[in-house]
C-alpha cells in the first residue's frame, strides 16, 4: 500500500472542505437510501465529524497500535446508530453498511483526486477502508457480547440556574462504569442526534448522574428550555481519555482550571478523590462576571468538606481549595483576572499536573498562558468541551503530547 499516495489524495478531500463531505453523504444516500434515517436531519456536525475521523485514520495509517485501537473503540461505539425500516423497528449497523460507505467513500475520491485518480490508488483505498472497516467490525463484535449498544436514561431533575445553563440528574436503566472526566454520547430521541456530556459527579451507587448544559446550539437548547422530568434520553457508552489521565502520576498536586460547563468533569474528578485520601488540589473557576460562577455554592460545600490532610509545608491544610475568579465583578471579593493569570498567581506549579476544561477558545487561551508562563506542556490534561466534537478526534487534536486516544 502507497501510504504517501493515501496521504497527498486524502488532502485533495481536506482541501474541498465541507463540500467532499456533502458529495460523500449525496452518494451514500443515493447508493443505499435506507442509510438516511439513522442520520440527523441536519448533517452539518456530522460532516465536520467523518473528515475528521478519515483524516486521523490516514493520518495514522501506518501506525497499527493507534489504529487498531481507534477503530476497534470506534466500531464498538457505532453499535448505536440503527437506522429503521419502514415499520419503524430498528436496524442495526451490518457488514452492509461498511460497504455502502466503502463505495460512497471511493465514489467521492474518484471525483475530487479528478485525472490522478489510478487504479492503482483506486485499489490502495480500497484496501486501507477494508483493513478500518473490519477492524471498527470486530471492534463492535468483540463488544456485542459484554454491552448494550446503548440504553435509556431518565430525567429525574431539572434545575435551571440560568437562562442558558441548566444541571440535570438522569436515572440510566443500565449501570454503565465511567471515569471521571469522561464523556457519554447522549441522545434526545426526538432530535435523532448525539452529543457528549460529561457527568458531574463520580460513578455513584444508583448509577444516577448530573449534567451540566449551556445552550449553544439546537440539542443543548433543548435541555435547557424544554427538557422536562421523565423525559427519557439515550445514552451510549462513556469515552475521551484526556482528563481522566488525572490519577496517572497521584503523588504530584493538582491544578484543575475550569471555564463555564467545564466544570462539570473537573467536579467529578474531586468527588472521586474525595472518596479516597485527597490529594492537594486546586481549582480555579473563571467567569466573566459572578453570574458566570453557577455551580459557585455546590463548589463552596464540596471544598468545606473536604478533611485536611498534611500536604504542605505549613501543616494540616484542606486537600481541597476552591478559587473562583471573575473579570469583571461588583461587590466581588474574591480573586479578579482570567482563570489561567489567577491560577498562575497562585504557583509556581513546577510539580503539579495541571488539567484545563472549557470552551475550545477558554482552553486556547489558558494553554497558552500556561505554556508562556514555562509550564512543562507534559504537565497539561485538556479536554476541549464542546458537547459536538468526538472526545477521541479533540483529544488527538489537542496540541499536547502526552494525550492520545490509542491510550484507551
Ligand atoms: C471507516 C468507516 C467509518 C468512520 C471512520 C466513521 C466515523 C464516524 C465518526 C467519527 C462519527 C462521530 C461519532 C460521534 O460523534 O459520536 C460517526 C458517526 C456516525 N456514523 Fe460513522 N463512520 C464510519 C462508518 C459508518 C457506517 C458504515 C455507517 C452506517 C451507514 C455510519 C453511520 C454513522 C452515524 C449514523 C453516525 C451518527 C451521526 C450523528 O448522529 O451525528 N458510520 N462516524
Amino acid at each position: 500500500m502507497d501510504v504517501a499516495a493515501l496521504r497527498w489524495s486524502w488532502n485533495r478531500i481536506t482541501a474541498a472542505g465541507p463540500r467532499a463531505a456533502k458529495h460523500f453523504y449525496a452518494t451514500l444516500f443515493v447508493i443505499a437510501p435506507e442509510t438516511r434515517t439513522m442520520f440527523p436531519t441536519n448533517m452539518q456536525h456530522q460532516e465536520d465529524k467523518l473528515l475528521a475521523a478519515l483524516g486521523h485514520i490516514i493520518t495514522n495509517i501506518d501506525n497499527g497500535d493507534a489504529l487498531t485501537a481507534f477503530a476497534h473503540h470506534l466500531g464498538a461505539d457505532h453499535r448505536r446508530f440503527c437506522g429503521v425500516d419502514v415499520e419503524g423497528r430498528p436496524v442495526p449497523l451490518a457488514e452492509r453498511h461498511y460497504i455502502w460507505v466503502g463505495q460512497a467513500l471511493l465514489a467521492t475520491l474518484a471525483d475530487f483526486v479528478g485525472s490522478e485518480w489510478t487504479p492503482r490508488l483506486r485499489d490502495d483505498w480500497a484496501a486501507a477502508y477494508e483493513f478500518v472497516a473490519k477492524l471498527m467490525l470486530a471492534g463492535a463484535a468483540a463488544s456485542e457480547r459484554l454491552t448494550p449498544p446503548s440504553w435509556q436514561a431518565e430525567v429525574i431533575s431539572v434545575e435551571r440556574r440560568r437562562s442558558d445553563v441548566c444541571v440535570l440528574t438522569v436515572r440510566p436503566n443500565y449501570l454503565c462504569n465511567y471515569l471521571p472526566g469522561q464523556s457519554l454520547p447522549t441522545q434526545v430521541p426526538a432530535l435523532r442526534t448525539w452529543r457528549y456530556l460529561s457527568p458531574a459527579n463520580a460513578p455513584r451507587p444508583d448509577g444516577t448522574l448530573e449534567f451540566h448544559v449551556r445552550a449553544t446550539g439546537r440539542f443543548s437548547t433543548h435541555l435547557v428550555r424544554r427538557v422536562a422530568v421523565g423525559e427519557v434520553l439515550r445514552l451510549g457508552h462513556p469515552t475521551g481519555t484526556a482528563l481522566s489521565a488525572y490519577n496517572r502520576a497521584p503523588h504530584r498536586p493538582l491544578l484543575l482550571i475550569a471555564g463555564g460547563t467545564g466544570v462539570a468533569p473537573l467536579r467529578a474528578i474531586i468527588e472521586e478523590l474525595q472518596q479516597g485520601s485527597g490529594r492537594p488540589t486546586t481549582l480555579v473557576v473563571g467567569g466573566k462576571s459572578p453570574d458566570d460562577l453557577y455551580d459557585h455554592q455546590a463548589l463552596l460545600k464540596l471544598a468545606a468538606s473536604a478533611p485536611a490532610m498534611d500536604a504542605t509545608a505549613n501543616g494540616f491544610q484542606p486537600w481541597l481549595r476552591y478559587v473562583p475568579t471573575v473579570e469583571i465583578g461588583w461587590d466581588w471579593d474574591g480573586e479578579v483576572g482570567r482563570a489561567a493569570d489567577t491560577a498562575l498567581r497562585m504557583g509556581p506549579w513546577r510539580d503539579a499536573d495541571i488539567l484545563v476544561c472549557g470552551s475550545p477558545t477558554m482552553t486556547q487561551a489558558t494553554i497558552a498562558a500556561l505554556k508562556a508562563s514555562g509550564i512543562d506542556p507534559d504537565r497539561l490534561l485538556v479536554e476541549r468541551f464542546d458537547h459536538s466534537v468526538y472526545p477521541p478526534l479533540a483529544a488527538a487534536d489537542t496540541p499536547t503530547p502526552n494525550l492520545t486516544w490509542a491510550a484507551r
